[in-house]
C-alpha cells in the first residue's frame, strides 16, 4: 500500500487495522517490520496520500477500492487441520466491509487464499449489506514480493496478476485496479485473468518454487552420497534457459511464512476435489523439506562422535532468508529443537531477529505462530541462549552451524573464532556461503550441504 501511495499521489491511502499498537507503529519512527528501503517509501507518502488508522468503519465505509490482507493461517483444530486455510479473519474482514458500506466497492483479494474464496466471501458481503443499491465486485489480486527484496519486487515486478470475473463490471473493475498499477507498471507487466485462475496461480507460483528448492535439496543429499557438489550441479543444469539458474540454492530447507502453508492447502483443495495423487504429489515438497532439516541435524550428531549432549553449539543466524527479521516457519527452529532434543547448550546469533521472538518460536507449537494469542510454552535457558555477539556466540563452542545466509557471516575472522572454540571444532555451513577451503586452512571441520565430505567426517560414518 505504500509502493501504491508512493506512485499514486492523487490517490488517497489508508491502512486500516484493529490492532492500536501496530497502527501506532506505522506511526512511528520504528516500523513494526524491518523491510530494506520500506523506511524511505512510507516517510515519503505517510501524512500526504498514505495515513495509518484504527477507524476501520470510517475509512473502509468511505473506501472504493478495498484490498484485504488478513491472516489465513492453515487451521490448527477441526476439519482440515494442518492443512486447509483458516479463513475466520477473512469472514470477519467481509462481514466488516459489508456492515460499513454504503456505496458500491471493489474488493480486492491480497491474501492468499484457496481456490473459490471469492465465491464464499461474495455470498457473505452480499447477504451482510443492509444497504440498497450497493454492489460489491470482487477480485484477486495475489502478491509475489518476496521479504527482504519486497520493494525491488514492487518498484520493477515480473507481473501484476489481476483475476475477475468475465462480465461487464467484472471488467471494469479489473481496467480499474490495472489503471491503478499501470502508473509504474508497463502494461503488459499486468495480467489479467478469470478469478479462479488468479487464485491459483498464487498457491501454484510458491509450490513450484518450493519444489525446485526441494529438488535441488533432494540432488544435495545425493551429491554427498557420491562426491559430486551440488553448486557445480546446480549451475550446470541452471545454464539451460530452459530450467535457469534462479533458485536453485540447495540449503538447510526453506522457511517463510508462504511456501509450506500455501502447499499444505494446495495438499488439501487436491484431497478435497479427490485427487489424491496430485496432492501426493506436492506434499512430498514438504516431506522433502522436512527430510533436510533431519538430514542436517543428523549430520551434526554424528559428525560430533554421535553424541552433543551438554556441548555448546552456536548458531549463527535464525531469520528464515537474510535481510529479514521474520522468522516464521524458519528452518532454524527445528534445527535448534533437533539439537536441544539430543542436549545440546544452543546459543543463537541473529543480527535482527529480536530474543523474544526466538525463546516464543522455541516453545510454540506448529502453526500456531500464525494465530493472535500463540500458545506458548516456556524453553528452558540452558538448552537455549542468545547472544548478540557472534564472537561471544561461538566461545567455548564445540561447533557453529550456518542457518540463514547473512553477508556478514562471510567477513568474520574466522581464525579468531577457531581460536576461542573447543577442538575440534566444526563448522556446519547449511547456506553454503562461507569459504571451506580457508576454513579447512584454518583448522574447522567443515560440513556444507550437498558438497564432498570432508575425510575427517567421511571415516565417521
Ligand atoms: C516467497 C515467494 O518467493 C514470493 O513470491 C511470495 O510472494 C512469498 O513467498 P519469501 O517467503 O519472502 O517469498 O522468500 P523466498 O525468497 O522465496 O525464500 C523462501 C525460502 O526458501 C527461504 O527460507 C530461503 O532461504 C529458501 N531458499 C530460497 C532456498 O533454500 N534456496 C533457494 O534457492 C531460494
Amino acid at each position: 500500500m505504500a509502493m501504491i501511495a508512493l506512485k499514486c499521489p492523487e490517490i488517497q491511502v489508508v491502512v486500516v487495522d484493529i490492532n492500536e499498537a501496530r497502527i501506532a507503529a506505522w506511526n512511528s519512527d520504528k516500523l513494526p517490520i524491518y523491510e530494506p528501503g520500506l523506511d524511505e517509501v512510507v516517510k515519503a507518502a505517510r501524512g500526504r496520500n498514505l495515513f495509518f488508522s484504527t477507524d476501520v468503519t470510517k475509512h473502509v465505509g468511505e473506501a472504493d477500492i478495498v484490498f484485504v490482507s488478513v491472516n489465513t493461517p492453515t487451521k490448527t483444530q477441526g476439519v482440515g487441520a494442518g492443512k486447509a486455510a483458516d479463513l475466520t479473519y477473512w469472514e470477519g474482514a467481509a462481514r466488516v466491509i459489508a456492515s460499513c458500506s454504503t456505496s458500491s466497492k471493489i474488493i480486492v483479494e491480497k491474501s492468499t487464499v484457496p481456490v473459490k474464496t471469492a465465491d464464499a466471501i461474495e455470498k457473505v458481503l452480499r447477504r451482510n449489506c443492509k444497504h440498497p443499491g450497493v454492489q460489491f465486485e470482487i477480485l484477486s489480486n495475489p502478491e509475489f514480493l518476496a521479504e527482504g527484496t519486497a520493494i525491488e519486487d514492487l518498484t520493477a515486478p515480473d507481473r501484476v496478476l489481476i483475476g475477475g470475473k468475465d462480465t461487464p463490471s467484472g471488467r471494469a473493475a479489473v481496467d480499474a485496479l490495472a489503471s491503478v498499477y499501470a502508473h509504474w507498471v508497463p502494461r503488459e507487466r499486468i495480467l489479467c485473468t478469470n478469478l479462479w485462475s488468479a487464485e491459483l496461480s498464487k498457491l501454484t507460483a510458491n509450490a513450484m518454487l518450493a519444489q525446485r528448492i526441494s529438488s535441488v535439496n533432494s540432488i544435495s543429499a545425493l551429491c554427498e552420497a557420491t562426491g559430486a557438489d551440488v553448486q557445480q550441479v546446480a549451475k550446470s543444469i541452471g545454464t539451460d534457459s530452459r530450467i535457469g539458474p534462479k533458485f536453485l540454492n540447495a540449503s538447510v530447507g526453506f522457511g517463510g511464512s508462504c511456501f509450506q502453508k500455501d502447499i499444505l492447502n494446495l495438499v488439501y483443495i487436491c484431497e478435497s476435489v479427490g485427487l489424491q495423487a496430485v496432492a501426493d504429489y506436492w506434499h512430498q515438497v514438504i516431506l522433502m523439506n522436512d527430510y533436510q532439516k533431519q538430514r542436517f541435524v543428523e549430520q551434526v550428531i554424528s559428525a560430533m562422535f554421535n553424541t552433543i549432549s551438554k556441548k555448546k553449539i552456536a548458531v549463527y543466524g535464525f531469520a528464515f532468508k537474510k535481510d529479514t527479521g521474520d522468522t516464521r516457519e524458519t528452518p532454524a527452529i527445528d534445527v535448534c529443537r533437533g539439537l536441544m532434543a539430543d542436549g545440546a547448550r544452543v546459543c543463537v546469533y541473529d543480527p535482527q531477529v529480536e530474543d523474544s521472538q526466538i525463546y516464543q518460536d522455541l516453545g510454540t507449537a506448529k502453526f500456531e505462530w500464525d494465530h493472535p494469542t500463540p500458545k506458548s510454552a516456556p524453553v528452558s535457558k540452558d538448552a537455549i541462549s542468545i547472544s548478540h555477539d557472534p564472537m561471544e556466540a561461538a566461545k567455548d563452542a564445540h561447533a557453529i552451524c550456518v542457518l540463514t545466509e547473512w553477508d556478514e557471516f562471510k567477513a568474520y575472522d574466522y581464525q579468531k573464532v577457531y581460536d576461542s572454540m573447543v577442538k575440534p571444532a566444526f563448522i556446519f555451513d547449511g547456506r553454503n556461503i562461507l569459504d571451506h577451503a580457508k576454513l579447512r586452512e584454518i583448522g574447522f571441520i567443515v560440513y556444507a550441504v550437498g558438497k564432498p565430505l570432508d575425510p575427517f567426517l567421511q571415516k565417521v560414518y
